[in-house]
């Protein structure tokens, strides 16, 4: 049987489209495998957000050609396909860089892979179009699901944040309807998934056609997702402070599937920097979105993006992103160098931040962080969670899974509490995961 090894760099959204790579690749007879030595076709699902990300994607099409030449040689024939934003962004310039690569295809033709792929066997392609027809649309069942899985809702933004390239390498907004997200969530539950996390680079501008064609938001299409039987808990991300609603507040409030948890990057806590970075919002008003999230969920976890040393910054504006930081206190957050992204208005600024301030800035911005998330995993110690049991954990006897607030939590249980929500007291907090207890029914909070 034909093999196919996909990997994926990035976001969820990456995440996801690899996963729906996999299925269509499946639908072609190609088996998953995570040897790659072993693979008829190796997909690199790549990431542009940063330049590492996309630097990284040229040192493995090196160690892949090689990997081609030596199959070659014992008479198999490897396709290397690369695919997400690096795809779209560099387009045919990939080729030109590594001449081992068959296939260039973006984010919105991947269903097209199987007559890429046969085309490729003439001469290398590249498909970078955004094309007219809908590749949800055109994809196979989904298969290979766990009891968490990722549903796109949203893809492209319309922000133009002066770093970012998400507006270019994923377009402009575009929102499935809520029909199409009812339907594929149905089979995921019907499939056994207990958990879906609505995605989207933007995904609390969704605005889907609801039934009537009138646009629907995010709030609504949380509460429909909700009535699904068998889902027993949704999330979303990932956030924008703009575009968060009284609607989606009260839903937070009002729908008890909807975890109590909430990715909401503010980048930094500096109203020069904000502006700069034409994010459209202030550190204070961050502030006071995150008080009356609170005001309805006191219980609810945080997290977040930030980026140290875009162009301009100055100590007193990092200075802010720390007491911001600490005003807000997150359950753990990602944060970044920022790094000159080709086309986008910041990386041509002449006042750009000198690499070490921002190995200081960001090692300093980092211990505050850690050190929140320490204090919030110690402080879950000794109390009992809901947890979705998720899959075998890292020892014999041991399964894996999630608290509402996202953490992760091991512990001693049977493989049959797989897909099921189990009450579980955390005993111990560990450097990446909790460790815990099954309790009976009757002690769980
Ligand atoms: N440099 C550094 N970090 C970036 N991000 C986006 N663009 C850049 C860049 N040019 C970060 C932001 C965003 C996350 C996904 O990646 O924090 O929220
Ligand atoms: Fe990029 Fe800003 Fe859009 Fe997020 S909101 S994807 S950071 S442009």
């Amino acid at each position: 049987m034909k093999k196919a090894y996909v990997k994926s760099y990035g976001c969820q959204m990456n995440a996801y489209d690899a996963a729906r790579m996999a299925d269509v690749l499946g639908a072609e007879g190609y088996a998953p495998t995570d040897s790659v030595a072993d693979a008829d076709v190796v997909v690199l699902n790549t990431c542009h957000i940063r330049e590492k990300a996309a630097e990284k994607v040229y040192s493995e099409l090196g160690r892949l050609r090689v990997l081609k030449t030596e199959r070659r040689a014992r008479g198999l024939d490897t396709r290397i396909v690369v695919a997400g934003c690096v795809a779209q962004a560099e387009g045919a310039e990939i080729q030109a860089r590594q001449p081992a690569v068959d296939v260039v295809v973006g984010p919105q033709s991947y269903h097209r892979l199987p007559d890429l792929l046969a085309r490729s066997r003439e001469r290398r392609v590249v498909d970078t179009e955004f094309p007219v027809e809908d590749k949800f649309d055109h994809l196979p069942r989904r298969r290979t699901l766990g009891p968490a899985a990722f549903l796109t809702v949203q893809e492209g933004c319309d922000k133009f944040c002066a770093f970012c390239v998400v507006p270019y390498t994923r377009g402009a907004e575009v929102s499935r309807s809520v029909l199409a997200v009812l339907a594929e969530a149905e089979k995921l539950a019907q499939g056994g998934v207990r958990e879906v996390t609505l995605i989207g680079q933007n995904v609390n501008a969704y605005h889907g056609a609801g039934a009537d064609g009138a646009p629907v938001g995010l709030a609504d299409l949380v509460r429909a997702v909700s009535k699904i039987p068998g889902i027993a808990r949704i999330r979303y991300t990932t956030s924008h402070p703009n575009d968060f609603d009284d609607a989606l507040i009260r839903a937070h409030a009002e729908v008890p599937a909807l975890m109590p948890y909430l990715h909401l990057p503010v980048q930094s806590g500096s109203d020069r920097i904000l502006a700069a970075m034409n994010r459209k919002h202030t550190g204070d008003q961050y502030r006071r979105l995150i008080d009356r999230v609170r005001a309805v969920r006191p219980d609810i976890a945080l997290s977040s993006d930030f980026i140290v040393g875009f162009p301009g910054e100055a100590d007193a504006d990092f200075a802010d992103t720390l007491r911001l930081v600490r005003d807000v206190g997150f359950e753990s957050a990602f944060s970044f160098k920022y790094s000159p992204r080709p086309g986008t208005p910041a990386a041509d600024r002449g006042d750009q931040v000198p690499e070490p301030v921002m190995a200081a800035r960001l090692a300093e911005l980092q211990t505050l962080l850690d050190g929140q998330r320490h204090a919030y995993q110690r402080a879950a110690q000794g109390r009992v969670f809901d947890v979705l049991v998720e899959k075998p954990g890292r020892h014999p006897g041991q399964v894996a899974g999630k608290t509402p607030h996202l953490l992760a939590v091991q512990f001693d249980a049977a493989p049959h509490h797989i897909g099921t929500v189990v009450p579980v007291r955390i005993t111990e907090a560990g450097t990446n995961s909790l460790f815990g207890e099954l309790v009976s029914e009757a002690a769980a909070a």
